[in-house]
């Protein structure tokens, strides 16, 4: 696949902005679909943001390259500084999975991490979303800050579940994973809920 780096940053907030939401524009930062270049780059981020759990580099390039249309990147000057990983659940197409979301040090603060997702939702491969879901831990403060941030945005109800539970599923070596549901949302000026699904 061939890198798209002249893709602006263009996010849903764009399609948001009728309804008055804040933007928070990020100078000179560029956000678009990862490619197989950006596997070691990313590698290298995710490894920088502890306490996301590092991958190999080899799942970093399947990211880059299966799951690049469901995933972003954001750089600034050339360097990586944020990437959010994502995919459709197979067996539920109508939701989005956030896998990891990792924004490097200097650029905390501004919201970084939720551009990238709904950069990710404003795709025409999204169309059709109308949940997001992922996983947090109770100590990770500033992912679920995040999250709750990106359903005010889209306007739509949130819930926590257990989902991985400590010494039940990750034998009792990393803390509980809660699930996080975001939705049903409709994205302005495109999608209609499916409520066929
Ligand atoms: C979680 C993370 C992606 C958030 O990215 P971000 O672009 O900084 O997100 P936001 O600007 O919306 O800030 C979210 C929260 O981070 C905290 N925060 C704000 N500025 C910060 C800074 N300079 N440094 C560290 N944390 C900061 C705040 O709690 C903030 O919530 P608030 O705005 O309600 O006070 C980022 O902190 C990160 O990469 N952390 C390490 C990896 C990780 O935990 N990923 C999430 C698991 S999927």
């Amino acid at each position: 696949m061939q890198c798209s780096r002249n893709r602006k940053f263009v996010s849903i907030e764009r399609e948001l902005h009728d309804r008055k939401f804040a933007v928070e524009l990020l100078n000179d930062v560029v956000i678009r679909p990862p490619c197989v270049t950006d596997g070691a780059s990313v590698n290298a981020l995710i490894a920088r943001c502890p306490p996301l759990d590092r991958n190999s580099l080899y799942c970093n390039l399947l990211q880059c390259a299966h799951f690049s249309a469901t995933s972003a990147l954001a750089e600034q000057e050339g360097k990586v500084i944020g990437f959010a990983s994502g995919y459709r659940l197979p067996d539920e197409p109508e939701t989005l999975f956030i896998w990891q979301v990792a924004v490097d040090r200097i650029a905390r603060g501004r919201a970084l991490g939720k551009h990238l997702i709904l950069d990710i939702l404003s795709r025409p491969v999204c169309a059709g979303v109308s949940m997001l879901k992922t996983t947090v831990t109770q100590s990770n403060s500033a992912s679920q800050a995040m999250f709750d941030k990106t359903a005010a945005v889209l306007d739509a109800p949130h819930r926590r579940t257990l989902l991985f539970d400590r010494d039940r599923h990750l034998g009792g070596s990393h803390s509980s994973e809660f699930l996080i549901s975001i939705g049903p949302f409709q994205i302005p000026g495109r999608d209609k809920p499916d409520r066929r699904r």
